[in-house]
């Protein structure tokens, strides 16, 4: 079975203004889509059946794996975004406060380092394997799953993300995309990361 282009969470034009109905309908429809395509065309010649994208990130090479974390993270990003905003709980909005200050002290250093990244990539809001709530930089198709950091929250810094809408203003794009973010599943993936034998052991500290 070929891997499939999952479903959006929201209609196509469920986040204007801030992404656009033509801009995110190119970004799954075509960006998106065109990594899986890839992907299945290198799967062709291996093994075609049964390997998800977790494990040919884990064990691939080369474009495959690359195709393999770009779909990965793509769909992790349209989970951390929504058109029914909430702002953050309790657990979260704690744990970025012990470690930043409070939500505005995280978000200004977000911004920063989403800003201070050059060329394509990405910037996460992870969960180390050492307890700890870092943001996290990677570069063109890098995984945070391949650091061993649990990510909690994904920007897509590909000018594809944002150009069509905001030419080359990627700090409005970042500002804008606050508005969308879905709080409630950074939440959740921080509390299934704290839910962990690991996450037990290791209090969140600062
Ligand atoms: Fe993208």
């Amino acid at each position: 079975m070929p891997l499939e282009l999952p479903s959006l969470p929201y209609a196509t034009d469920a986040l204007a203004p801030v992404i656009s109905e033509h801009n995110l309908r190119m970004h799954h429809e075509g960006v998106h889509a065109g990594y899986l395509k890839r992907l299945n065309t290198l799967l062709e010649t291996d093994e075609p059946t049964t390997r998800s994208l977790e494990n040919i990130m884990g064990t691939g090479r080369g474009e495959a794996q690359a195709c393999a974390c770009q779909a990965w993270n793509h769909t992790f990003f349209w989970q951390c975004l929504t058109p029914w905003y909430h702002p953050p709980g309790r657990v979260l909005k704690e744990a970025l406060a012990a470690r930043w200050g409070s939500l505005e002290a995280f978000q200004e250093a977000f911004m920063a380092s989403a800003m201070a990244h050059f060329m394509g990539g990405w910037t996460w809001l992870v969960y180390t394997p050492q307890g700890r709530l870092d943001i996290h930089n990677a570069a063109d198709a890098g995984s945070p799953l391949l650091r061993g950091f649990t990510p909690l929250l994904a920007v897509d810094l590909w000018e594809h993300a944002w150009y069509v809408d905001y030419g080359n203003d990627r700090r409005k794009y970042l500002q804008k995309l606050w508005g969308i973010v879905n709080w409630p599943f950074v939440e959740q993936c921080l509390e299934d990361a704290l839910a962990t034998a690991e996450g037990r052991r290791n209090r969140l500290h600062a």
